[in-house]
């Protein structure tokens, strides 16, 4: 480690395939977070089975997911790329936390809320505990910033109480993370709903583009967005749909809002959809080639899941062991 950089963790659910959303409103903003930082990137798979999972499958998307990671351009030497069951500290540290947690505080996650809602036949305590694995995810690596979506706020929001309060009993042995919300305009919403966020577990497939669909689709999605009868192509409120594929224009081109609604001034709707559809095309191109190549070299990929594997694992057991001589557990005899 270089002991000079501060520290950066984040993961994503190996769940569903992964939209353009993912890729706009988080990994492509870690990929530039990776110089600064120390950063952990996991794929946090013990997340994934607080809802059933076919095994196989669950296998296949977690492989994929951290290719996925290599192929946006997060370079597996600098960048920490691991699998969370890989490292038995965070099931560890997890439990330990739980006694540290509130049922009252668990009880107002919206999160918990909704997928118990969703969930009605598997309202597991996996559910139910699914933000203290996070908080060990996070601990665990003495993370100083976390990037999250809005959405995970609330559950950085209680890793930092629980850390607070084990700090408070046993001194300073957590370090006290922060969000790290990232640029305005990289919120994707669905193409199908725009008042609802893109995401891999719609159950409309043309609400969402995923990474891996080819130009066709893309362009048929792009079509296919539910806009309005405004005819105008402006960033207003009463045009969430027109201002969602907007802002994916300027997210795949890089352009400013302002300059993106005087190129299309004018213009009809069609035309607008389709320049969209090839922005996102191009953004997409070189992410599916590099992926398509990397999943071919199983042996380098192997290469990344050991020796990630190994250097997370080292760094995850200095916090456990130091959190477990704190509270008291009996000293290993070697
Ligand atoms: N709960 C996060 C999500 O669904 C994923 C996640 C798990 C995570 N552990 C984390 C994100 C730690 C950041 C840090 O998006």
């Amino acid at each position: 480690m270089s002991g000079d950089k501060k520290v950066l963790f984040s993961g994503m659910q190996s769940t569903g395939s992964l939209t353009l959303g993912n890729y706009l409103g988080a990994l492509k903003n870690w990929v530039s977070l990776s110089e600064e930082y120390e950063c952990f990137y996991s794929v946090v798979d013990m997340h994934s089975i607080t809802v059933r999972q076919d095994p196989a499958e669950l296998r296949k998307r977690a492989r994929n997911l951290l290719t996925l990671y290599i192929a946006a351009g997060l370079d597996p030497e600098k960048n920490c790329i691991y699998y969370q069951s890989h490292v038995s500290g965070h099931a560890e540290l997890a439990w330990i936390l739980n006694c540290f947690t509130y049922m009252g505080e668990l009880n107002r996650m919206t999160q918990f809320k909704d997928k118990a809602a969703k969930h009605a036949d598997n309202i597991n305590a996996g559910l139910y505990t699914y933000p203290v694995l996070m908080a060990a995810d996070i601990l665990l690596y003495q993370a100083d910033v976390v990037p999250v979506g809005k959405d995970q706020l609330q559950h950085l929001e209680i890793t930092r109480d629980i850390a607070q309060r084990f700090n408070g009993i046993y001194g300073d042995v957590f370090t006290i993370p922060e969000p790290y919300v990232g640029k305005v305009g990289a919120k994707i919403m669905s193409l199908q709903n725009p008042e609802k966020k893109m995401s891999k577990s719609d159950e409309n497939p043309n609400a969402s583009i995923y990474l891996t669909d080819d130009p066709d689709t893309v362009i048929r999605k792009c079509r296919r967005a539910v806009t309005d009868s405004e005819g105008a192509i402006a960033y207003r409120e009463e045009q969430p749909g027109i201002r969602n594929l907007i802002d994916i224009y300027c997210a795949c081109t890089g352009k400013t809002q302002e300059e993106t609604v005087k190129e299309f001034e004018g213009r009809g709707y069609g035309e607008f959809k389709l320049a969209v559809g090839e922005a996102v095309v191009d953004v997409l191109r070189p992410l599916q080639e590099r992926f398509a190549e990397l999943s071919k070299d199983k042996a380098y990929i192997d290469g990344v899941i050991k020796n990630n594997a190994e250097k997370a694992g080292y760094c995850a057991m200095k916090t456990l062991r130091k959190v477990q001589k704190k509270i008291g557990f009996p000293e290993r005899i070697r």
